[in-house]
């Protein structure tokens, strides 16, 4: 078992229907493949992770690099693992994009306080998981590649 974190930012213009056709994809593409994982958007930001058998995970990895709906993807983690995070899963989601609303902002958080209690081991993979996701909410994960100087 493999798991695989990246994270990139959302190509200008990409709309609540891109990241619908982008979840449809995945989900039938994970389930068949034996891939699990959960995908993170905020404010144009993605974190994901991927797991699963390595050659079918580094595919997807190849493949998802060089999708035109986003860009400045960057691996942040790679490695072997024992067992699956998201094992029931073959894509969580969990987004928010807009501004600050305080009913939208509440449930995204309560639905990543939810995911966050899905592991049940605390990995150094679901620690850096989280802790980029802590990151991204903070507007730290890609500052400088979303705003050259
Ligand atoms: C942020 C992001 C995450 C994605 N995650 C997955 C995924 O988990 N599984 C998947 O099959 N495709 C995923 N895709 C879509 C792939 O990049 C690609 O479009 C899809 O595998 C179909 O590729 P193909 O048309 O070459 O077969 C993702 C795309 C983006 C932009």
């Amino acid at each position: 078992m493999y798991q695989l974190i990246y994270c990139s930012i959302a190509s200008p213009g990409l709309h609540p229907a891109d990241i619908k056709a982008i979840l449809n994809t995945s989900r039938n593409f994970n389930s068949a493949n034996g891939i699990t994982g959960c995908l993170i958007y905020y404010n144009d930001e993605f974190i994901q992770i991927l797991e699963g058998k390595k050659l079918t995970v580094k595919k997807m990895y190849e493949k998802i690099e060089h999708d035109g709906r986003h860009f400045s993807v960057i691996m942040m983690s790679e490695e072997e693992a024992d067992e699956r995070i998201f094992s029931n899963w073959a894509m969580a989601y969990c987004g928010f994009n807009g501004e600050a609303n305080g009913r939208r902002n509440f449930l995204f958080e309560q639905n990543l306080i939810a995911l966050s209690e899905l592991a049940e081991k605390p990995t150094q993979t679901i620690k850096l998981f989280f802790h980029l996701t802590k990151l991204m909410l903070e507007g730290e994960l890609n500052d400088r590649a979303k705003k050259p100087n």
